[in-house]
């Protein structure tokens, strides 16, 4: 369909750890992230693990539908922390991540 491409043309750009990535509409923040390479850590996709916790400091973000923050306490829930599988770009957008996988492994070495 001619159409098809522009469902895949990015409409907002996410600046994440330094970095600018495009996201479509509808695509999760952590998809987008994913397809760049981005360091982020993730897991479940599906709102439980909470790897992907990021601090929204720019813009607006739209849940999924059915989108479940489970892995959000009360206090994260009513701050800035989103998660980034559980949401779309409505803006771009300005985001840090809560803990790179690098930072994890540097962590994880320390207490081994
Ligand atoms: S990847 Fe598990 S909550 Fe996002």
């Amino acid at each position: 369909m001619w159409f098809s491409w522009l469902k895949k043309t990015p409409v907002y750009q996410m600046h994440l750890n330094g970095i600018n990535i495009p996201v479509s509409e509808g695509q999760s923040l952590l998809q987008a992230a994913l397809e760049h390479n981005v360091d982020i850590q993730s897991g479940c996709k599906v709102g439980n693990c909470g790897l992907c916790k990021c601090r929204l400091i720019a813009g607006n973000v739209q849940p999924l539908p059915n989108a479940d923050n489970a892995a959000l306490d009360a206090t994260e829930l009513h701050s800035s922390m989103i998660l980034a599988c559980q949401n779309t770009a409505q803006s771009n957008l300005w985001l840090e991540v809560a803990e790179t996988k690098r930072q994890k492994r540097n962590r994880d070495q320390q207490l081994a």
